[in-house]
């Protein structure tokens, strides 16, 4: 097979204006990482996204601008990178529905966005769903068809990120069991080496905290934001601690190994707070400054964005449209007039593995066997009123092997003379053939 160049794919919700956090922890390694060569990157506003959050239409539209220009200002290279506006891509909602329609209700209950409002009603003695929209509940499936509709490989996020990526990743299992081989299957990017900047406070830098710094304030606003960073009372000449820092940490984010080891000493040799405040400001003012009039520039030109974006929409259609067009007839959303066999893509079998059979019985329900490479039977459904409720059950011991067979257990019987052990290792070579 030839070796295909990795895709990377990531959104940005937009609620708010970007901080120093969004930009060590995401737009900094981001713009980094769509330099590197045989990467391929697609960069989104999650506009689609922040109306869960927001009801606000002039602090969507607004942060969406900011966000923009910040990114483009940090050096994203729209030539480079498809970078768009998740509502310009109709492909995407329309995706979201097939997907839908393959995501058990089940697994979005347990999705940690809905689980914790649902949580927080439950111990204020609310009703569970109080104030809780739809679409909070439907957030992963929307950010699935944001991942699959671009075939990413790759999606760089943050750690509470990761769960919504293992779903997309079921969501496409499950599809390309029910409909054949044409989603591919993501893998989270949890970039280790970025530690979570700390805010003003000390603690994690986060608009919810309000301890943020804002990625382009003026240089006074940000050398007044920098005085009030969280210090100890140590005075001049005592000897400082780094750890704890949010000072150090911040200024480690920005600066060289020779820059971080040299203030290191001078906190050693009790450098005043002053005097070291004066460091990290000018420090990042030194990477700022170059990127300030450029975004201050965009920021004033919001139609050069406009068609930026829309030039974007154009690269990323070219992938949708196609895409979509073959989901659809997979699905059998298709043209009456055409066979059937002519519109379908045939599915992969590999001959090597067990096979699953799903059939309906004379009952009127719908069941499956498992069968070993040799024919023998080694494991029996009981039946199920739907076929696609037999299919995702099926679904699930292919990717989950042991943990789904514990879990169907109530739609299961044992085979005589199989044993357990035979039955997890026939799953298990599934789980290693889907990974
Ligand atoms: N949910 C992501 C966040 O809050 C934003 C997002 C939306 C996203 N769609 C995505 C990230 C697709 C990666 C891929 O950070």
């Amino acid at each position: 097979m030839m070796n295909k160049p990795q895709r990377f794919l990531t959104g940005i919700t937009t609620t708010g204006t970007p901080h120093l956090g969004n930009y060590v922890g995401s737009i900094r390694p981001s713009v980094a990482a769509s330099k590197g060569v045989g990467a391929e990157s697609f960069y989104f506003l999650a506009d689609y996204h922040a109306l869960i959050k927001c009801g606000e239409p002039e602090r969507i539209q607004r942060s969406t601008l900011e966000i923009a220009a910040s990114w483009l200002a940090a050096g994203l290279d729209p030539e480079r990178v498809t970078f768009y506006r998740q509502s310009d891509i109709p492909e995407i909602p329309e995706l979201t529905w097939l997907l839908t329609c393959v995501t058990g209700k089940g697994v979005l209950n347990r999705a940690h966005a809905y689980k914790a409002s649902v949580d927080k009603n439950e111990a204020a003695g609310n009703d569970p769903d109080a104030d809780v929209t739809a679409g909070l509940f439907m957030y992963p499936v929307l950010m699935g068809a944001d991942i699959l509709m671009f075939k990413a490989h790759k999606v760089p996020v943050g750690r509470d990120q990761i769960q919504h990526i293992e779903m997309t990743r079921d969501m496409a299992k499950g599809f390309n069991h029910l409909y054949g081989d044409h989603l591919v299957l993501p893998e989270a990017l949890i970039e280790e080496s970025v530690a979570l900047l700390p805010g003003l406070d000390g603690r994690k830098m986060s608009k919810s905290y309000d301890n943020t710094i804002p990625l382009f304030s003026s240089r006074t606003e940000l050398k007044k934001l920098i005085a009030g960073i969280v210090t100890d009372s140590r005075e001049p000449g005592q000897a400082k601690q780094v750890e704890g820092s949010a000072l150090f940490q911040i200024y480690q984010a920005f600066a060289s190994e020779p820059e971080t080891t040299a203030l290191r000493q001078a906190y050693v040799d009790g450098i005043a707070w002053g005097d070291a405040k004066n460091l990290l400001f000018e420090r990042i003012d030194q990477d700022i400054a170059p990127m300030r009039e450029h975004y201050q520039a965009l920021i004033n030109d919001p139609a050069k964005i406009e068609t930026l974006l829309l030039a974007g929409a154009d690269k990323a259609r070219a992938f949708a449209t196609p895409l979509m067009r073959e989901l659809r007839v997979a699905v059998g959303l298709r043209k009456l007039a055409a066979p059937a066999s002519a519109q379908t893509k045939q599915k992969t079998v590999k001959t090597v593995l067990p096979t699953f059979k799903q059939y309906r019985d004379a009952d009127g329900q719908f069941y499956f066997k498992l069968l070993a490479s040799d024919g023998r039977l080694l494991l029996q459904s009981l039946g199920f009123v739907a076929p696609r409720e037999a299919a995702l059950a099926i679904a699930s011991l292919q990717q989950r092997g042991d943990e789904a067979l514990t879990a169907l257990a109530g739609q299961l019987q044992a085979v005589d003379g199989v044993s357990s052990e035979e039955v997890a290792a026939a799953l298990q070579q599934w789980a290693e053939a889907s990974a």
